[in-house]
């Protein structure tokens, strides 16, 4: 009988404990290291607040199950981990300040991962980089602290992660995969080790490939998405329905419009062209559409300000002291993450601009002062309503009521397309 591949997932966010799960749930012996001490003491108890599911069990109930079975354990000690596995995958990711990518946690990651590493081990980094980080930066931080030799005492290979958050566990398995390695025994290492949860193809290419794939695999959906921005205000004035133009287009089997939304959030696409960036002025290469793009979906939170603005003093109302109901604050619909969420910015330029926001969103766990506990406190009295992110509770909103619980002749805006249209005849909603 072959033996359970030991493998060690670092950083346990929202790619890493489901990824650490999916092998697990396959067979392997898994350690998840992270080193917040919480996130690891929460997942050993058996909480998580991400909100995967997998064949009819969410995450919280695949993690007790893993634990139980003796399969999966969290630790913050490299060291502890690497008595036991001798594989590690990085999830570990680059954060961005101020547009500047902070490689401080891989690198430290790497630094660590460099002291416990030994020979035959196998690393494979999944965090999206800068391009050239595998080869340039980190190989040399782990040959440098292990004493090893990258390719010859120790694998190392590049596999960008391709996942959607809500889809985490599906998408492990069955989503396409894209694999470097830093020289060709690694590569073949790296194969054998997504063939333990992954039943797609897996395409090897240069790592620099594989890790500029990804990053322009994100920007194309920025760029994309900047330009239906255009194409909306294009239909706002032209007095035609953006979603339903989208939808129409859409029907060329050559076109793949995706909708507007409030602007354009999460870790992954704002950050993406932060990362081609650096390399870029390296390499004396400009991106002005690229640049543009991401101005022009950090403007949008303006943009739909200065058009609600507009819809209160039609109502005869002013911007500066209306009371706005922001429903949504996830970066995505159905999701609990709101980092880098456009509606942050939306929440901030309201407020600075005198607006009293009562914020509801029952899946983001994160508290905030403009946040109520229940839709019906967001909505109370409200001079406008935006629907910036879907969350499953809000399929059962009765909007009749909901508006009559709003001030008088409120505005609603709704950038999901979620608000039913029978409304329209009573309220005014705004599509965008
Ligand atoms: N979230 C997504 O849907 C998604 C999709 C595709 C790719 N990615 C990429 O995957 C990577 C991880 O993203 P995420 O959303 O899971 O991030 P996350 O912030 O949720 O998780 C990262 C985890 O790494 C831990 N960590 C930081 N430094 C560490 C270190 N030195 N050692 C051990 N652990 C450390 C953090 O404490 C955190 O728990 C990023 O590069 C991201 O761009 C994310």
């Amino acid at each position: 009988m072959t033996q359970p591949v030991r493998v060690a997932v670092v950083g346990l966010g929202f790619v890493g404990l489901p990824l650490a799960l999916t092998y697990a749930m396959k067979g392997a012996n898994v350690v998840g290291i992270d080193v917040v001490p919480r996130v690891v003491d929460e997942i050993n108890a058996g909480h998580s607040h991400h909100m995967e599911s997998y064949q009819g069990k969410t995450l919280p109930e695949i993690l007790k199950e893993q634990i139980a079975a003796g399969r999966f354990r969290a630790t913050t000690s490299y060291e502890e981990a690497a008595k036991e596995v001798n594989h590690y995958i990085v999830t570990a990711g680059i954060p961005v300040h101020n547009g500047d990518p902070d490689l401080g946690p891989l690198k430290s990651c790497a630094q660590t991962l460099g002291s416990v590493l030994k020979k035959g081990d196998t690393i494979m980094i999944r965090s999206t980089v800068v391009p050239g980080t595998t080869e340039e930066v980190l190989a040399p931080i782990l040959e440098e602290v292990s004493g090893l030799v990258a390719g010859t005492d120790f694998y190392l290979t590049y596999c960008s992660e391709r996942i959607a958050e809500g889809r985490a566990f599906e998408e492990f398995i069955h989503m396409p995969l894209v694999l470097g390695g830093i020289n060709e025994q690694s590569a073949i290492k790296g194969k054998e080790l997504l063939s333990v949860i992954s039943e797609t193809d897996v395409t090897i290419s240069d790592i620099r490939v594989v890790e500029t794939a990804k990053v322009i695999e994100n920007i194309q959906r920025d760029v994309n998405i900047a330009m239906v921005q255009e194409f909306a205000r294009f239909a706002e004035s032209f007095g035609i329905d953006t979603f339903e133009l989208i939808k129409v287009a859409n029907t060329h089997k050559r076109v793949n419009l995706l909708t507007p939304g409030p602007g354009v959030g999460g870790f992954c696409l704002p950050n993406a062209l932060y990362y081609l960036q650096p390399k870029a002025r390296e390499l004396g290469v400009s991106l002005p559409l690229l640049q543009q793009a991401r101005h022009i979906n950090d403007g949008v939170p303006d943009v739909l300000i200065d058009m609600l603005e507009n819809a209160l003093k039609d109502k005869g109302k002013r911007l500066s002291g209306s009371r706005v109901a922001v429903l949504g604050l996830a970066m995505k619909d159905f999701s609990n993450d709101d980092r880098v969420s456009p509606v942050h910015d939306l929440v901030n330029n309201l407020q600075s601009r005198g607006v009293e926001v009562v914020s509801y969103d029952p899946a983001v766990p994160t508290r905030y002062e403009h946040k109520a506990n229940t839709l019906q406190e967001a909505v109370q009295g409200a001079d406008a309503l935006l629907l910036t992110a879907v969350q499953k509770e809000f399929a059962d909103i009765d909007w009749t009521s909901l508006v009559s619980n709003m001030a008088g002749s409120p505005v609603l805006f709704d950038t999901k397309n979620r608000i039913p249209r029978e409304l329209d005849q009573t309220v005014t909603v705004v599509r965008i």
